[in-house]
């Protein structure tokens, strides 16, 4: 789908062309996009503007069909983000144009500030990822994805980042992914249809796969995981996958999914308005399983697991109460103060579990664990929490490189307190309402003693009600990218 190309432009028969233009610089250094960029300037009002556009239709000595010139606004302000933001609008309007495939000319590299790669990878990723279509659903299926993708550039740019396209469209194809299961409706990712999937993608690339149901998860004790699926008829699943290359250091990195395929509250049952959105409660898990497929397509040589704890939360006769008590793996009582607070409960006994099982090298949760997150930081960025600075750093590098953005929050020791219950080791929510992401990640450090640890809250960034350049409303597959980018550096 992904190409990059030195498609000679008098020559190939091109549909559309997209030629990014600045206002202050030119950035193409090919004599006839310099001319066709001067006579598309010459154009009253096209001067380049960020986000203005204007197109030039069937090019004189050429058999391009039709171009689009895309403005750039000035040159050094040019990002990775602006140009996988203007390869993503462009995409989707070829899209809406009923295209089938798209140029794009890469500004020349000596023009930006980016070095060759980024450049090229920026490209790509906003291409590849604008191309998505969730359309399941649809009878009739309106938009239809592209069917090639061409970054023109230079022969020997070409030659030199020959194997990139093929990566950018694996890690891409995870966080697309990763979207389509956070987008699948609750009543079709039930906890065993959703494992199932997992396994049947998760196998075709050889990763190794276990799954257990109820009756395991039972003799494992796993109290503080049941105690959350108690109240649904659908049966709870923990999913583990590990990649594990003969080279690979023993110890690995473990990476652990809040798979809630729909959190209504349970008996502490959510208002309407809170409701209707749940289903992405799972997008932790869905990351998760995306990015350890995407680590054994791109063959990384390390060892990875995923783990996925996957449950419904329900209300029910059977459901678990305010009030109840439960043991979790790790053998310390829990009061369940709030039944909608039930990521932390299935977190910590899969987290528990995997670090007896594994004895990992570091453990990264990701969670859509809390609204209070999101009134913290908006809905676009996550909340990173670890006592670690050089984790927390390299994350926080990953973060602003792929744009799956994070901030980190504090873990302040005297905040323990508000955890505490009269009668358990502790208590599944505050004391207070204040602080609400603060203490969801301060009750996963209890479980995490003695342990290289990360939580990255997503409830906010797991999905959008409105469309961006490069993702359609729905799941965003929020954290793929950010895990494949990171895990090359652990
Ligand atoms: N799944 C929610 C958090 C959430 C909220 C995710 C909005 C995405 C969007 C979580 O299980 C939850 O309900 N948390 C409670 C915790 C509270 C009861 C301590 C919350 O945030 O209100
Ligand atoms: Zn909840
Ligand atoms: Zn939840």
């Amino acid at each position: 789908m992904l190409n990059l190309k030195a498609a000679d432009l008098k020559t190939e028969k091109i549909d559309t062309l997209i030629i990014p233009v600045c206002e202050n610089k030119n950035i193409h250094h090919t004599k006839l996009i310099l001319s066709l960029v001067n006579k598309a300037k010459r154009i009253k009002g096209f001067t380049g503007k960020k986000d203005d556009e204007v197109i030039l239709h069937a090019i004189s000595g050429t058999k391009i069909d039709r171009a689009i010139f895309y403005g750039m606004g000035k040159a050094d302000k040019i990002d990775s983000e602006a140009l996988r933001s203007m390869a993503g609008k462009c995409v989707k309007k070829c899209i809406k144009n009923e295209a089938v495939e798209m140029y794009i000319a890469t500004p020349n590299v000596s023009t930006v500030t980016l070095d060759e790669s980024t450049l090229l990878e920026s490209l790509m990723e906003g291409a590849c990822l604008g191309n998505h279509v969730f359309d399941k659903y649809k009878k009739e299926k309106k938009e239809k994805p592209l069917k090639k993708i061409y970054v023109i550039t230079e022969k020997g740019v070409v030659q030199k980042h020959r194997k990139l396209p093929a990566k950018i469209s694996t890690i891409c194809q995870g966080t697309i992914q990763a979207r389509d299961w956070v987008s699948t409706p609750p009543n079709d990712k039930k906890p065993g249809q959703f494992a199932r999937s997992i396994r049947a993608l998760a196998r075709k690339e050889g990763l190794k796969v276990s799954v257990f149901g109820e009756k395991e998860l039972k003799q494992k004790r796993f109290g503080s995981l049941l105690a959350v699926s108690a109240g649904s008829k659908s049966k709870p699943r923990m999913v583990v996958l590990e990649h594990r290359p003969a080279k690979a250091k023993k110890k690995p990195i473990v990476l652990v999914g809040k798979g809630v395929t729909f959190d209504s509250g349970g008996i502490n049952l959510k208002p309407s308005g809170s409701l209707e959105d749940m289903k992405i409660d799972m997008s932790g898990a869905a990351a998760v399983a995306a990015a350890l497929i995407a680590v054994a397509k791109l063959k990384i040589n390390k060892h990875i697991i995923g783990v996925m704890p996957i449950v419904e939360n329900m209300p029910s006769g059977d459901a678990s109460r305010p009030g109840d008590i439960v043991k979790s793996f790790d053998g310390k009582t829990v009061e369940i103060g709030n039944t909608d607070a039930e990521g932390r409960l299935i977190l910590i006994d899969a987290m528990s579990w995997a670090v007896k099982r594994y004895k990992p090298h570091t453990i990264i949760d990701m969670a859509t664990l809390t609204g209070a997150c999101m009134i913290a930081l908006g809905d676009k960025i996550a909340g990173l929490f670890s006592f670690d600075d050089k984790l927390a750093k390299d994350i926080l590098d990953s973060a602003d490189k792929t744009y799956e953005r994070c901030w980190r929050l504090p873990l302040p020791d005297d905040y323990k307190e508000l955890l505490k219950s009269d009668l358990a080791d502790i208590k599944n929510i505050s004391s207070t309402r204040y602080g609400g992401a603060i203490t969801g990640a301060l009750f996963i450090a209890e479980f995490m003693e003695g342990q290289r640890w990360a939580h990255i809250d997503i409830a906010g960034p797991a999905s959008i009600t409105k469309s961006n350049a490069y993702c359609n409303a729905g799941g965003t597959g929020f954290g793929v990218r950010l895990f494949i980018d990171l895990i090359n550096k652990l």
